[in-house]
């Protein structure tokens, strides 16, 4: 049953507090990862899903940031690199991913109300958003900027080819990663030498200053928009006021529209140089997930036409299968990761696409099963790649798996 091996996917991944996205690659806890793993998590184990949360949150800084890593502290520090040595933050990193935690903070809530756990994050969520809108906003249109391709989670997107030929590779370090996933599943060295020499700028910048890389991400300000609509029905489930948030969603959604769509699709903006990046990447699909887009049956027109190939290929591609460059099986570059298609899946179930969204639903469910969970999946053949017992992938199952 894969309810049960997904179940049992995420029990092997579970540290006590956190869970770990998969006990080789990537053995701490990831932001946005959790987020995923709580929805999943909250049909087997609401009290387990409460907990990962509040574990993600008891790490959140000051300023209202949350970490992109919170590092376990009895995983050695050879088994991850860049570890807390390299950050010099503490027991976190000192980035941040995109900001899916009120939404998953309300799906938990949902499975199982639970006032206090409400209660607890709602000041943590708005002090989060906050920090995202306030001192985030490097290019001035409202949007949140990201400051490394580890805030996007989409690490080697075509997307940031541009902006970060302008970084030098930094050198004199072991990648950790390749131990654990092959070459050519995973971004390459020159790539990790930029990710490398950005991470130290920020940090020694003091984790304020945005370097040579600073972009606008539909997909990251899209979740961000969700997450501010989330917030207003965790507020009004409080008995607090909602207005604010709904407000802050429409700003956000606005500033997505007037700077980031152009000619049916929504592309990241390079704010170092003021252009749009030219690729077609999953990212500019992620403002599906807004009820009130407009542009909405363009985009689904995109998403349904050659770039993407929605309902005749495995799940949804990270990047236009049309692309001269589309690698099938290397990280962001091609492949379909399990949380894009659980996302954009919302988005076709906004805009009444309702028997796409069973297709991919199911086509979801299938290829997660037959790839033992993979952590991204060829979109032709939907042969796994990656690493296997993926926490999010499993937690994705778990999800689609309930009853409509
Ligand atoms: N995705 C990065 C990694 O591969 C870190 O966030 O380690």
């Amino acid at each position: 049953m894969d309810v049960t091996r997904a179940t049992a996917v995420l029990d092997a991944n579970w540290l006590g507090t956190s869970t770990v996205p998969s006990r080789a690659l990537y053995p701490h806890q990831w932001s946005w990862d959790s987020a995923f793993i709580a929805i999943g998590l909250r049909h087997r184990s609401p009290a387990r899903a409460r907990r990962e949360l509040v574990t993600l949150f008891s790490a959140q800084w000051p300023d209202g940031r949350v970490p992109h890593i919170v590092f376990d502290p009895a995983t050695p520090p050879e088994a991850y690199f860049p570890g807390p040595g390299f950050w010099r933050a503490g027991r976190t990193s000192g980035i941040v991913q995109a900001p899916v935690h009120a939404r998953a903070v309300l799906a938990v809530h949902e499975a199982e109300p639970d006032r206090a756990f409400l209660a607890e994050l709602y000041p943590k969520l708005v002090a989060w958003h906050e920090y995202l809108r306030g001192k985030r906003d490097f290019g001035g249109h409202g949007l949140a900027a990201i400051v490394h391709p580890w805030e996007s989670g989409m690490d080697n997107s075509p997307a940031w080819d541009g902006p970060l030929s302008r970084v030098p590779p930094a050198a004199g370090f072991v990648r950790r990663d390749l131990e654990h996933g092959h070459a050519a599943d995973r971004p390459s060295d020159e790539d990790y030498g930029r990710y490398v020499r950005l991470a130290a700028d920020y940090r020694d910048s003091d984790y304020t200053d945005g370097g040579a890389f600073v972009v606008e991400d539909p997909g990251f300000n899209a979740l961000l928009a969700d997450a501010e609509l989330a917030l207003a029905e965790i507020a009004e489930r409080l008995g607090l006021p909602s207005d604010a948030h709904r407000e802050a969603a429409a700003r956000v959604a606005k500033a997505l529209q007037e700077t980031l769509w152009h000619n049916g699709f929504f592309f990241a903006r390079d704010v170092r140089t003021g252009s749009l990046t030219p690729q077609y990447t999953c990212a500019g699909l992620l403002p599906l997930v807004l009820p009130d887009l407009a542009v909405a049956p363009a985009l689904l027109a995109t998403a349904t036409g050659p770039r993407f190939g929605l309902g005749r290929v495995h799940g949804v591609p990270s990047y236009d299968l049309t692309a001269p460059d589309f690698d099938p099986g290397r990280y962001w570059r091609g492949p379909s990761w399990f949380n894009i298609g659980w996302l954009v899946r919302q988005g076709l179930l906004h805009h009444g696409e309702h028997a796409l969204a069973e297709r991919l639903r199911t086509d979801l469910l299938e290829t997660a099963a037959a790839t033992d969970f993979a952590e991204y999946c060829d979109p032709l053949t939907g042969t796994g790649h990656g690493t296997r017992s993926f926490s999010w992938t499993a937690a994705v199952t778990l999800d689609l798996a309930q009853p409509a």
